[in-house]
């Protein structure tokens, strides 16, 4: 269903250094159509020390995959990276409305495009690849994997958190995911205490995938 701009309700994350983004969403719509935990918590990673990101954003090259709101990577560009935020055609409106919004407080470049995985192609590889709770449904899982493999150099890190869900088959999602991944990717679990003190969560997991050597793309 597509984003209703109709009714919108804001959603605030404040930057360590006070600067308030402010995140529209929508009443009606689909799932990406507000901001989930996962993209919080991968949002304010990115400002730990542990992720050393100060000296890391500034122009870095960033794509943002399931952005629903944009929240994340309005984050990343207001953290000076150079930012493309993408999801299915109807989260446009939504997404540029957020980028405008917040437009005073980005001071890398950013920009909104459909990205509909397994479908589109980019012909570029990027720093960064962002995923927050992208791991939600069967027939999805190949196209997302490949289109992130699409977006990777060997140098390129992807950032992906997601939110550990038991109910129904997504134990079995999580299990295929991250099964697809490994096939091409290293993979290593963010520790708890290496992210926010205060945006974190026993069931909220970041993971970096990094292309295993000489992988064929
Ligand atoms: C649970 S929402 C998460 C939104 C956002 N990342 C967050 O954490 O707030 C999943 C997002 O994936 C997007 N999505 C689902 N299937 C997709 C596909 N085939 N191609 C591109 N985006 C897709 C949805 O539109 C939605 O925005």
């Amino acid at each position: 269903m597509a984003a209703s701009m109709d009714n919108l309700f804001s959603r605030e994350i404040v930057r360590n250094d006070e600067v308030c983004l402010k995140i529209n969403q929508c009443e009606i719509g689909d799932v990406g159509c507000v901001v989930w935990d996962a993209a919080i918590v991968l949002a304010k990673y990115l400002e730990t020390k542990d992720f050393d990101c100060g000296k890391k954003w500034k122009g870095a090259r960033v794509v943002e995959l399931g952005a629903g709101t944009g929240i994340l990577g309005i984050m990343c560009a207001s953290l000076g990276a150079d930012v493309i935020i993408t999801d299915l055609p109807e989260f446009l409106p939504l997404m540029q409305c957020n980028i405008k919004e917040n437009i005073k407080k980005i001071s890398g470049r950013i920009s909104a495009e459909e990205l509909t995985w397994g479908k589109g192609k980019m012909d570029v590889s990027f720093d960064f690849i962002l995923v927050a709770d992208c791991i939600y449904y069967d027939e999805s899982l190949e196209p997302l994997v490949e289109t992130i493999r699409s977006l990777c150099s060997q140098s390129s890190t992807v950032l992906c958190c997601h939110e550990q869900r038991t109910t129904g088959n997504k134990p079995e999602l999580e299990r295929k995911f991250f099964e697809l991944m490994e096939k091409y990717f290293t993979k290593f679990k963010v520790p708890l205490e290496s992210q926010d003190v205060q945006f974190r969560s026993d069931d909220i997991h970041i993971h970096q995938f990094h292309l295993i050597k000489n992988t064929s793309t």
